[in-house]
């Protein structure tokens, strides 16, 4: 992960980056550093453990001057977050910031001590300084050191650099790991993602994997891996610069809490054919009716989006469907059906085990259709067929709007294939569809019930291990509550289809251990019902997100229910994860964790 900025231009360097890492943060902030070119033609550098607010605090007491500069901020990967690991790294005649994973870091820095180089961190990053200075000092100029660097490096990359004495020269690389060119006016520009580069730049250009770009003011000339001179096409920025603030929210997953309706709204708006209200999807590179299997892969929250999505495709258009964790499918090697469909689901577009997922089976000849929120990401432009939501920039590193938005084009799809496959009658998909229209509204109704969460919260927090049950559909949903609550409380969380209870985690079960459900009254209410008596009767203190039916059938049973809006079965796991991630979001505010950059955490895992 990580994140990257680099600048040439005519302004002060250093505040350019200082703006471009405070928007590339949800990347990683274990530390930050910039460096930047003097009049004289010097490398100097700021760097400091922890948040970039300390960062700042360096740079007002000791301002770094110039217009040619590179930033970083840090999620650490090889070596511990301090000052000292901090990028950019400077050997001899150049500086260089770098997001992934050199993976034959050892074996270059080995040659490269043999020749009397002295590391100065534990990091890998810093072998590709030496590196480029090692053929800097074998008379390279640098455009032609640094391709020689790239060529050895094996790995994850995106990288800038900048070289003594070479005022107004920036030189980027990618490989594995996101890159863009952000067009300014006489300026140049390079950023991690378009959120970084939003404020400086109207137009960019995605780099391709094995592309390096040499950048002066007002120019960017791009080369492919076997230093061919390529265009990119250059494109619209479309994020813009005032769409990542709070809004007067505490935090930004306050904030993307509350645009969940919106989020939604504006998702279904893209893919529902206005005057017919009937779901109304890309055109397909494929014929739907003869798909024999779709492989759904994806990590964290977008996994248990995808969990979901199976009970749809299986139940509505009867499609066989095989999922899995990115990093787990990346290796296992399931064989693939012919014309099989593999559909990737992530919001960033960039994380790396799911970037791996979708290059191997394009490989086995599947089609690959991504549901994202960022489009223009790698997998977006890697795919056959992008379902993109539209749920707006994320930044809080607990992803919350762009799961429900995640969940509506699944629940679509599943429309879709059920309607071209033949296997759901027009009535029934008028009603799954017109119960997915009114999920906007009754999503705003959700925080009607902050008072009710916040008492259950005032519980959860005061657990040390917290199990949350699902049955069902509802099943992923559990997941995602009790991953939310790990990730910004820390509190320890378990999640378990409801029946597996008795299998094992029953065990654990005492007064200490609040049992979460999410249990709207549908078709297995009653199963999960009896699993909570058997939880209760075991001491345990039930708390249930449910409806008024449920709430009825829940008395004595539950010592706290939140009563949400009556929905369908069908879109009720999409209802329900708004209360859970909301109960996480209580938790933490009453921990005072560090709710929208928790610990050891990143937003986008670019790194496998
Ligand atoms: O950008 P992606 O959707 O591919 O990210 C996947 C996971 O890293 C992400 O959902 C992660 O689990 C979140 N922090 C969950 O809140």
């Amino acid at each position: 992960m990580c994140g990257i900025c680099g600048i040439v231009g005519h302004q002060p360097a250093s505040p350019i980056a200082f703006e471009a890492l405070r928007r590339l943060e949800y990347r990683g902030y274990d530390s930050a550093g910039i460096a930047t070119l003097t009049a004289a033609g010097n490398i100097e550098r700021r760097r400091a453990a922890g948040k970039l607010d300390n960062l700042e605090y360096v740079l007002k007491e000791h301002p770094l001057p110039g217009t040619t500069g590179i930033g970083h901020t840090r999620w650490a990967t090889h070596g511990a977050p301090t000052e000292n690991n901090a990028h950019p790294h400077e050997a001899g005649r150049v500086a260089i910031v770098h997001n992934g994973i050199i993976e034959n870091f050892a074996t270059l820095k080995k040659e490269l001590e043999a020749k009397g180089r002295v590391f100065v961190t534990e990091t890998d990053s810093e072998t590709v300084a030496h590196l480029v200075d090692e053929y800097l000092g074998q008379g390279l100029a640098p455009r032609e050191a640094a391709f020689a660097a790239i060529k050895r490096l094996e790995g994850a990359y995106a990288i800038a650099m900048i070289f003594k004495d070479h005022e107004g020269l920036l030189i980027g690389a990618r490989h594995g790991a996101p890159l863009a060119v952000g067009y300014g006016n006489g300026e140049m520009f390079l950023g991690s993602d378009s959120i970084a580069l939003a404020p400086m730049a109207r137009k960019m250009t995605y780099l391709e994997d094995g592309d390096w770009c040499e950048l002066t003011p007002g120019h960017v000339t791009i080369f492919d891996m076997t230093g061919a001179e390529v265009s990119r096409p250059v494109q619209d920025l479309t994020f813009m610069a005032g769409q990542v603030g709070k809004d007067g929210y505490r935090h930004y997953m306050e904030k993307e809490l509350h645009e969940h309706p919106v989020a939604i709204g504006q998702t279904l708006k893209r893919i529902t054919d206005p005057a017919s209200k009937r779901i109304a999807l890309p055109e397909m590179p494929f014929d739907p009716a003869q798909v024999p299997r779709i492989t759904i892969t994806a990590c964290g929250s977008a996994y248990y989006a995808g969990m979901v999505g199976r009970y749809w495709l299986e139940s509505l258009a009867r499609i066989p469907v095989e999922i899995d964790v990115a990093s787990e499918m990346r290796y296992r090697e399931p064989p693939q059906p012919d014309k099989g469909v593999a559909l990737l689901i992530s919001q960033s577009g960039e994380t790396a085990d799911t970037l791996g997922v979708l290059r191997s089976l394009k490989k086995a000849g599947q089609s690959i259709v991504s549901v994202l929120n960022v489009e223009h990401s790698t997998m977006g432009r890697e795919s056959d067929l992008v379902l993109g939501m539209d749920a707006g920039p994320e930044i809080s590193v607990a992803s919350t709007k762009a799961f429900t938005a995640q969940l509506s084009v699944l629940a679509a799809l599943a429309i879709d294939f059920a309607r071209a496959r033949g296997t759901m009658d027009q009535a029934r998909e008028e009603r799954l569809t017109a119960s997915l229209l009114d999920l906007p509204s009754r999503a705003a109704e959700v925080f009607t019930r902050t008072k009710d969460i916040q008492a259950m919260a005032a519980v959860v927090a005061q657990a040390r291990d917290v199990l949350y049950l699902g049955r069902g559909i509802c099943t992923p949903i559990a997941f995602e509550g009790a991953l939310k609550l790990k990730e910004i409380s820390y509190i320890h969380a378990e999640a378990y289809a409801a029946g597996e209870l008795k299998h094992g985690p029953i065990s654990l079960i005492d007064q200490t251990v609040p049992v979460v459900a999410i249990a709207p009254s549908t078709i297995l209410f009653d199963k999960t019902l009896s699993n909570l008596q058997e939880a209760k009767a075991r001491g345990g203190r039930i708390l249930a997100f449910t409806d008024a039916e449920g709430a009825k059938r829940l008395e004595g049973v539950a010592e706290q229910v939140v009563i949400m809006p009556d929905v369908d079965a069908f879109v009720a796991p999409i209802l329900y994860a708004i209360p859970v991630q909301m109960l996480a979001y209580e938790v933490a505010l009453l921990k005072g964790t560090d709710v929208d950059q928790p610990r050891n955490l990143a937003k986008s895992v670019t790194v496998e």
